[in-house]
């Protein structure tokens, strides 16, 4: 069905888009879609962003690309802005969130290297993570499925369990730090694991061990930033900072960008050499990421993503509720949403599509939300009623498969994540 041209990593949706309005998608077909997944945390600001296609559209009719070797003037803008509105004192642009990954082990390391002690290169990260799919991301990820095959494991990476009971994942965590530590890293919501928050308390936790052991605290935000939980960033949720932390999706809209931002003292071994780039923070993603900061720190933005995730936490509660035999429970935090699903998440995104929704697979048989931050209280409930009908369809499906599964099995069918009924998810 795909053109063999193209590296077959992906089971694609037979779906093309061609043009993007707000919080709404029109497929090659006509059809239109309401999109609660926005490119996987990307478009934050809707499609067709007037101010992003301006920003864009202005700077590509003056410059393109220069490399690192000049200064940069969209860079040294956007660098100072991101620092008035976090912890960081330094900023390095990337194309992806992969990359602002890798700066963020090579930083932390250096530290160390620099501070005289080169042995404690190892990185602790926690299961259910998810940080790219370079080498070095796919060790730091942990998950065999990303492993298998590319030889070994990049050496200095630790998985540590991460269960929800603070106090037992701490003790495990203390009995895994030795002298070779350098480094934790997190995400503050587990986003392709499956929406999983990791409590504020632990957290806390976290810093204040880095704090007594010496360590950098490393905060992956790429999917959890600028402004997808209701802060600007998620970790101000639990009221601390990490030394450096990765961004990459919503801060260049649609555009390829990334950054990893770091305290002074964090950053301090990387110095002229150590690290670089062709394309990072090049004119054109620039132009497009001061845009998109500037409309993520404009007053009443995120009143207005607080206000639209709440209400839609609320109609989430009630379908959730509605369709006991589909869903176990909503969790996540502002726009980024996910459904617990007791049938195959898979099913239920076809669903979706079908009904006219875009909604996505994540681990742990997760459906997740991750809709523009520019939604109306108006879509929010268009998009839930899209859900509710696609939960009936669902349903019908699975009523009219079991008196045919009764009489194969002899025994009542058990709708389980297993149990798919309309084939192969995602
Ligand atoms: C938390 C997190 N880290 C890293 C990445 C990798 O980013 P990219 O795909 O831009 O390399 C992602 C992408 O989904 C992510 O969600």
């Amino acid at each position: 069905m795909f053109p063999p041209a193209l590296l077959q990593t992906y089971n694609r949706t037979d779906i093309a888009f061609v043009r993007g309005e707000g919080s709404y998608l029109f497929a090659e077909d006509g059809r239109r879609y309401l999109d609660f997944g926005a490119g996987i945390a990307v478009n934050a600001f809707g499609y067709n962003n007037p101010k992003l296609v301006g920003a864009l559209t202005e700077q590509a009719g003056k410059l393109w690309h220069t490399s690192n070797l000049y200064r940069v003037p969209g860079q040294e803008n956007l660098a100072a802005k991101l620092v008035a509105h976090t912890f960081a004192d330094t900023v390095f642009f990337t194309n992806s969130g992969a990359e602002a990954c890798e700066l963020a082990f090579k930083m932390a390391r250096r530290y160390h290297f620099v501070n005289g002690n080169p042995e404690r290169f190892h990185i602790i990260s926690f299961e259910g993570a998810f940080h790219g799919r370079t080498m070095a991301g796919i060790a730091a990820t942990g998950n065999e499925k990303y492993l298998e095959g590319f030889g070994p494991k990049m050496a200095g990476f630790d998985l540590a369990t991460v269960t929800g009971n603070v106090a037992a994942d701490l003790v495990a965590l203390k009995a895994m730090i030795s002298e070779k530590t350098a480094a934790l890293l997190i995400e503050p919501i587990q986003g392709e694991g499956g929406v999983r928050p990791i409590a504020a308390e632990f957290l806390r936790a976290l810093r204040k061990l880095c704090d007594e052991k010496g360590l950098i605290l490393i905060f992956d935000e790429i999917q959890t930033g600028m402004g997808r939980t209701g802060k600007l960033f998620a970790h101000e949720w639990a009221g601390i900072e990490p030394d450096i932390m990765c961004i990459a999706k919503g801060i260049g809209g649609g555009f390829p960008l990334g950054a990893t931002l770091a305290t002074d003292e964090a950053a301090k071994g990387m110095t002229v050499g150590t690290h670089g780039t062709t394309y990072g923070g090049n004119p054109l993603a620039m132009a497009v990421g001061n845009a998109a900061i500037d409309l993520a720190t404009a007053p009443g933005f995120l009143d207005h993503v607080n206000k639209v995730a709440n209400y839609l936490n609320q109609q989430l509660g009630a379908l959730v509720a509605g369709h006991p035999s589909l869903f176990e429970s909503v969790r996540g935090q502002g726009m980024m949403l996910g459904l617990k699903m007791k049938t195959p998440s898979g099913d239920f995104i076809t669903a979706a599509r079908e009904a006219g929704l875009i909604v996505l697979p994540a681990g742990d048989n997760v459906v997740r939300l991750l809709p523009p931050l520019t939604l109306s209280e108006a879509e929010a409930r268009e998009g839930v009623e899209l859900m509710g009908k696609a939960a009936a369809a669902l349903e019908t499906k699975v009523a009219a498969l079991s008196p045919a599964r009764e009489a194969l099995a002899g025994e009542p069918p058990v709708a389980g994540p297993r149990a798919s009924v309309v084939g192969r998810g995602k």
